[in-house]
């Protein structure tokens, strides 16, 4: 049989390779389930904290003509409160990745930890958030740190753990390897790239952080070459991450070596039913092709 959408990643079984991104949505069990309702094949939590945060004050999030950019600051309502929503999220029939951050080793897992217990089928660790004092991308962008945080919380959990990357180091290659060889089981890449917007009537930056993180179309091309180059230096699963709106940018991401991708600011754009329509892309590109499985493409544009 032709066009087999369904695929694996670290032992989770997706139905087809199409995840929501961490921070879009991923707030509550109930937004989650309308989610899992349009066809994607998992979902990830907004990253979660051991204690809560407020974020930052607005303007957080703009919408530029090529992205778009944000400085929410990591609002959460702390792992102790947002326990309640992993628990109703078991009734999810699709795998749900528990987005968690920390400001050191042992705050990640103990976040995780309580993630795991609570019923995540996975962990993802914020390793890459770009506007945050000593949390997300302030260790993400240290191979040390990297490693150190992945070992903790793999040696305090018993379900995957997925290090989501900052794109915003001069070589990524360099900490996908700390990931690796410090026992992840999968590599999401990208989070969002560092930029700024100011506004030209009032000359002030536009966020009330003045930098924040751009995701959307601009970031593709640099999330493709991240995978790309990740996939040649590691042999852990990716997943891609950045960009994806059609099911040309997830069949392009997976060529790069990505076995599954994620998807958050398309959400803005396409509504939900972008999950269904880059799921069914796929399908037909792999029928058109002569392709069994989706499984054959990942890493294809490596072959020589
Ligand atoms: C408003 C907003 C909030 C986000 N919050 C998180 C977050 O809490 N944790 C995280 O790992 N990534 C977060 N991200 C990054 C996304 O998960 C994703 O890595 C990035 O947006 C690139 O993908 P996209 O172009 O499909 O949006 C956020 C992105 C946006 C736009």
């Amino acid at each position: 049989m032709q066009g087999q959408v369904e695929t694996e990643i670290a032992g989770l079984k997706l139905r087809n390779p199409t995840i929501l991104a961490s921070g879009i949505l991923g707030t509550s069990a109930d937004y989650l389930m309308e989610i899992a309702h349009a066809d994607a094949g998992a979902v990830t939590t907004k990253s979660v904290g051991l204690k809560p945060r407020e974020g930052y004050k607005n303007p957080t999030v703009i919408q530029l003509e090529c992205g778009i950019l944000n400085a929410v600051g990591l609002p959460n309502p702390g792992i102790r409160a947002f326990i309640k929503e992993i628990r109703e999220m078991r009734n999810l029939e699709i795998p749900v990745i528990v987005s968690v951050y920390g400001f050191s080793p042992e705050e990640y897992a103990e976040v995780a930890m309580m993630a795991v217990e609570a019923g995540a089928d996975a962990v993802e660790l914020n390793l890459s958030c770009p506007h945050v004092k000593g949390a997300g991308a302030e260790m993400g962008r240290s191979a040390k740190s990297v490693s150190l945080i992945v070992e903790k919380v793999k040696e305090s959990v018993d379900k995957p753990v997925f290090a989501k990357l900052t794109p915003n180091v001069a070589d990524i290659k360099e900490i996908a390897v700390a990931a690796a060889s410090s026992g992840v089981d999968a590599i999401t890449a990208i989070n969002t790239v560092r930029a700024m917007a100011i506004d030209i009537e009032t000359c002030r930056p536009i966020l009330a952080n003045k930098i924040g993180g751009l995701s959307g179309g601009a970031i593709k091309p640099i999330a493709v070459r991240c995978v790309y180059e990740i996939y040649e230096a590691v042999d852990v699963p990716i997943i891609g991450c950045g960009g994806v709106r059609t099911w040309r940018d997830a069949v392009e991401m997976m060529l790069a070596g990505a076995s599954a991708v994620q998807i958050g600011s398309a959400i803005a754009y396409e509504g939900l039913s972008v999950f269904r329509r880059v799921a069914e892309g796929i399908k037909s590109y792999l029928h058109r092709k002569g392709f069994r499985s989706v499984k054959e493409i990942v890493g294809l544009a490596h072959e020589e």
